[in-house]
């Protein structure tokens, strides 16, 4: 439920216009714990029991009493992202990695290009910095990524470019050819590409980050490897842009536990195989249930599938929430449009068994 807005006492001090003018962004965290997640885009069963096992051993109160210390750490983590620890900064999640990119390439009235619908925190760290924001919208209803219209709208007063790769809620992808396309149009500008959803679909711009100085690239530990109550995400890109995101950027904002469950993460890459495996077995299973029930939905190259529910889209949330299983309307940005993340087998039949039993209601 939304806070009742507190009226201004006399003598407050009036906010920025930025913030005066924004949309509130909270998204529905509460009272999640027991039920079925299928919300969030999380990993649905939690991180590897390593990453439980190496917090319980090597936390002390040694570690807690200092400032994290980074360097041992980004020499493991550039190893399983295949980078120099020169090319990347941890980051409080990938949010920190938005907002750190902007807070260094993006003044107050610059052009900052985004798609619609994506992922709120690009508009929102944008509006904050007092960006001017092009929204370049995805079709209804295919979704598929919209180049063409994207580079039509890069022009030379672009300053920055954030696309989401696979994207969210939509879940579809571009190919590494059509990012390169725009890393050329917008040479000007600096171009985010978040990552979050990498594991899924194999694509990856990373690749590229030392030969095009333009390019940036995020990725989170908050999805596939179960650890988003950590808050951590990695921001890559050419090493002498690195310096410049060092400075725009709060030198602990990444703690320590954080930093430690990440290195006993990468080190059980069995356990995300694993779980890319199952959960691409799962989205099989949730489109054939789709299908069979006549709801259409957007081909998905994430964990999650993005249908089209018409009128009946909160109905189905609501109704799907009584027997403890969440799902996320998006009809405020895809109009009839409701977000399945796709966790298990055994979760999945659980999803479509229920919703085929509200469908057919
Ligand atoms: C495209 C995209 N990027 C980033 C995030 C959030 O990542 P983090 O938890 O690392 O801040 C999400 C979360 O839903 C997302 O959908």
């Amino acid at each position: 439920m939304a806070a009742k807005k507190a009226k201004l006492p006399k003598g407050a001090i009036q906010p920025r216009a930025a913030v005066l003018q924004m949309a509130p962004y909270s998204p529905p965290t509460a009272g999640r714990s027991g039920k079925l997640r299928l919300d969030f885009n999380e990993n649905t069963v939690g991180c590897s029991p390593r990453v439980i096992a190496a917090i319980r051993d090597r936390v002390e109160a040694g570690m807690l009493a200092v400032y994290p210390e980074y360097g041992a750490a980004k020499h493991a983590i550039a190893r399983y992202f295949r980078v120099k620890p020169e090319q990347f900064v941890f980051t409080n999640g990938t949010d920190e990695a938005i907002q750190v990119f902007i807070n260094t390439y993006i003044d107050d009235g610059q052009e900052v290009v985004v798609l619609k619908p994506a992922y709120a925190m690009y508009r929102f760290y944008a509006e904050m910095a007092g960006a001017k924001i092009k929204e370049v919208p995805y079709p209804q209803p295919g979704m598929e990524f919209p180049l063409e219209a994207l580079l039509e709208a890069i022009t030379p007063r672009t300053r920055a470019v954030l696309l989401a790769n696979p994207n969210s809620p939509t879940g579809t992808g571009i190919s590494l050819l059509g990012i390169e396309r725009i890393l050329h149009r917008a040479r000007q500008a600096a171009v985010l590409v978040d990552e979050a959803y990498y594991e899924f679909c194999g694509v990856t711009a990373l690749t590229e980050i030392e030969r095009v100085p333009n390019l940036f690239v995020c990725r989170t530990f908050s999805k596939v490897f179960g650890m988003a109550a950590m808050r951590l995400g990695c921001l890559f890109s050419h090493e002498a842009n690195i310096e410049f995101l060092h400075k725009a950027q709060s030198p602990y904002s990444v703690n320590a536990l954080a930093v430690e469950a990440a290195l006993a993460a990468v080190e059980d890459t069995g356990y995300v195989e694993g779980y890319v495996a199952e959960v691409l077995a799962a989205r099989e299973l949730l489109c054939v249930g789709l299908e069979r029930m006549g709801i259409a939905f957007v081909p998905s190259s994430a964990n999650f599938v993005l249908g089209h529910f018409g009128a009946r889209a909160v109905e189905v949330r609501d109704a799907l929430r009584e027997q403890a299983i969440l799902v996320r309307d998006r009809s405020y940005e895809a109009p009839g449009c409701v977000r399945i993340t796709v966790g298990t087998r055994e979760q999945t039949r659980r999803l479509v068994t229920a919703l085929e039993e509200i469908w057919t209601r």
